[in-house]
C-alpha cells in the first residue's frame, strides 16, 4: 500500500486497523441498548483500548442516535469516529456529515445492498441503479469528509463481477475503504479469502483502498473467517467488544485481536490493541448491557484460563505454557482472587477496585460501594474479586429514577410470606407493603405498589457469585412492555435483596426506553 490515508497516514502494510462496531452494530441487536451516558462511557474505554475507528451509530434512525454520535463525536478523542449511512438515501449521509461535523477526524460509513436477493426482494432496484447510488452515494459522502468507507451489504453473497463494478465505483466516487461484510454470516474462510485476493488482483485503483472485513456469526465462523480475510488482504477488521452484534453477533474484537497477537507466526500483523485493558472493556460491556459472557467464552470468559483437572493444575503449576496459549495477565486478568477482609480501608479498596479495571468511579459511587463492601465483609468470610466486581457493578448500573433503599421480610414455610420495601423514586422516599407467594413474589408486589407499572416479568435467575452458602446471588430479570424488553441484574448476599436491586435496574432502563424515540422502519 503506497498512499496516504486521510485519517492514518501511511500506514505500515502489517498493520491491521481495528473498526469497532460494539455501539452501532452491536447495540442493534435486541435487549443490548444503551442510553447517552452508557454510550460515552463505553465510547471512552473503547479509545482507551486503542480501537481504530469507533463507529458510534446511524444518525438518520433517530434522534437518540443522532445526539449519540454528535456526543461522541465531541468528548471523544483519540479514534476515528464513524457513523452509518445508507448510499441511496441523501438524508442519511447529511445527518451523519451534521452528527459528526466536531469530531477530531471522522468518516462516514455507507453502505448499499449488492447481492441478487437483496437487489430484488429488499431494494427492488435494478443493479445499474446501485451502480449509479454508489457513484451519487460516495461522491456526497466525500464532499463532507476525505475519510470515507463504502459497505457492499451481503458483498459476501453477491456476483463476483458485479461486485468488481460496485468496488470500482466505489474507489471512483472517493471511497477510501472498501468494506465487505458477510452480512448473513454465511461465508466460509475460504470464500473470504478468495473474495479479498479477487478484488485486490481485479479492480482498478484497489492498491489505494484499505480492503474491511465485517462478518457475522451465524455459523461460528466470524473470527475464522476475518483471520482469513486478513489473510487474503483485508487491513481493516470490523469488530465488537464480546462479539454481540445482530442474530448471532459479529467477529468478537478481543477473539480476533490475541489471535493475530497469539499467533504471529501464521499472521505477521499489529494492531494498536492495549491488551491487557480487554477484559475490562468486556465486563464495563457486560455491566451495561446487563448480559454477561458466557463463562467458557474464549479470553473473557470466567473460565477462559481456569484449570479444573488435576493434571492440568499440576502442569500449569510446573510451567503455565502446559496449558496456557497466552498469559491471563496480558488480557487483564490477575492471578490473586482471595482479596480483603473488613479490616481493609478505603485505600486499600480504592487500589483493589483500581486493578480490577474500575479506575473511573466518582466519589460518591465510591463510597456506596465501599460502604457495601464492609457490610459484605462482615457477613461474609472471604471476599473475592468476583464479590466486588459483582457488588460495584451494581452500583455503577444506572438508577437515575429509582433506587432499592431497604427489604425487610417475613417467612414461614406453607404460609404467604410479607413483605416490606422502601424505594428512592426520583428523591421521595416511598415505603410499600405486600403479601405473595414466597418472599420473592412479596418483594416483586411490594414493588409494584410502590412504584405501579405494566411490564410483564418475562425471565428470572439466579446464579451464586462465589461458592459457598455465604456467596453473594447475581440475579438477573428481564421485563417487557409494549414490545420493549431490557433486562437488569442484581447482586446482594441476600438472595431476594439481589432479586428486588435486579427488578429495579430494569425498570430504570425500561423508563429510559420508554423516552426514546423508536428508529423509523429503514428500507434501502
Ligand atoms: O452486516 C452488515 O452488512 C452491516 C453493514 C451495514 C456494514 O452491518
Ligand atoms: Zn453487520
Amino acid at each position: 500500500m503506497s498512499f496516504d490515508h486521510p485519517s492514518f497516514g501511511k500506514i505500515d502494510a502489517s498493520r491491521v486497523i481495528i473498526f469497532d462496531t460494539t455501539l452501532r452494530d452491536g447495540e442493534q441487536s435486541p435487549g443490548f441498548s444503551m442510553n447517552l451516558a452508557e454510550k460515552l462511557r463505553m465510547a471512552e474505554a473503547l479509545a482507551t483500548l486503542g480501537v481504530d475507528v469507533i463507529e458510534a451509530g446511524f444518525p438518520v434512525a433517530s434522534k437518540g442516535d443522532f445526539e449519540s454520535v454528535n456526543q461522541i463525536a465531541r468528548h471523544t478523542k483519540g479514534s476515528v469516529i464513524c457513523a452509518l449511512a445508507r448510499t441511496g438515501g441523501a438524508k442519511d449521509i447529511a445527518a451523519a456529515g451534521e452528527a459528526l461535523a466536531q469530531a477530531e477526524r471522522k468518516r462516514i460509513h455507507n453502505f448499499i445492498s449488492t447481492s441478487p436477493l437483496h437487489m430484488k426482494y429488499k431494494l427492488r432496484m435494478e443493479p445499474e441503479t446501485v451502480l449509479e447510488l454508489i457513484t451519487t452515494g460516495n461522491t456526497a459522502a466525500r464532499n463532507l469528509t476525505d475519510d470515507v468507507e463504502w459497505s457492499a451489504e451481503d458483498g459476501s453473497r453477491t456476483d463476483p463481477d458485479f461486485l468488481c463494478r460496485c468496488v470500482e465505483a466505489a474507489i471512483k466516487a472517493g471511497a477510501t475503504t472498501i468494506n465487505i461484510p458477510d452480512t448473513v454470516g454465511y461465508a466460509t474462510p475460504e470464500d473470504m479469502l478468495r473474495i479479498f485476493s479477487m478484488l485486490r488482483e481485479r479492480v482498478p485503483g484497489a492498491d489505494q483502498v484499505i480492503f474491511s472485513a465485517h462478518n457475522h456469526n451465524d455459523l461460528g465462523l466470524a473470527v475464522a473467517n476475518t483471520l482469513a480475510s486478513v489473510e487474503g488482504g483485508a487491513r481493516q477488521i470490523e469488530c465488537t467488544i464480546n462479539g454481540i452484534g445482530e442474530r448471532a453477533g459479529n467477529a468478537a474484537l478481543e477473539e480476533i485481536v490475541m489471535a493475530l497477537r497469539t499467533r504471529n507466526d501464521q499472521y505477521p500483523f499489529t494492531t494498536g490493541i492495549n491488551t491487557p485493558d480487554l477484559l475490562k472493556v468486556s465486563r464495563m460491556l457486560a455491566t451495561i448491557t446487563s448480559f454477561d459472557v458466557q463463562p467458557n467464552k474464549a479470553i473473557v470468559g470466567r473460565n477462559a484460563f481456569a484449570h479444573e483437572s488435576g493434571i492440568h493444575q499440576d502442569g500449569v503449576l510446573k510451567n503455565a505454557a502446559t496449558y496456557e496459549i497466552m498469559t491471563p495477565e496480558s488480557v487483564g486478568w490477575t492471578r490473586s482472587s482471595l482479596v480483603m477482609g473488613k479490616h481493609s480501608g478505603r485505600a486499600a479498596f480504592r487500589d483493589k477496585l483500581k486493578s480490577l479495571g474500575y479506575d473511573s468511579l466518582d466519589d460518591a459511587k465510591l463510597n456506596d460501594a465501599f460502604s457495601r463492601f464492609k457490610d459484605l465483609a462482615d457477613r461474609k468470610k472471604a471476599v473475592y474479586d468476583e464479590d466486588i466486581i459483582a457488588l460495584v457493578d451494581d452500583e455503577v448500573r444506572d438508577h437515575a429514577h429509582i433506587r432499592f433503599e431497604h427489604l425487610k421480610l417475613a417467612s414461614v414455610s406453607g404460609q404467604p410470606s410479607d413483605a416490606e420495601l422502601t424505594l428512592n423514586v426520583e428523591g421521595k422516599v416511598i415505603t410499600s407493603q405486600a403479601i405473595g407467594n414466597g418472599p420473592v413474589d412479596a418483594a416483586f408486589n411490594a414493588l409494584q405498589a410502590a412504584f405501579p407499572h405494566d411490564a410483564r416479568l418475562a425471565l428470572f435467575s439466579v446464579a451464586a457469585v462465589t461458592e459457598g452458602t455465604d456467596a453473594q446471588a447475581r440475579t438477573s430479570v428481564r421485563l417487557e412492555e409494549d414490545g420493549k424488553m431490557v433486562d437488569g441484574q442484581g447482586a446482594d448476599a441476600d438472595t431476594v435483596v439481589s432479586a428486588v436491586r435486579a427488578y429495579v435496574h430494569a425498570l430504570n432502563k425500561l423508563l429510559i426506553k420508554r423516552d426514546r424515540t423508536e428508529p423509523e422502519a429503514l428500507t434501502v
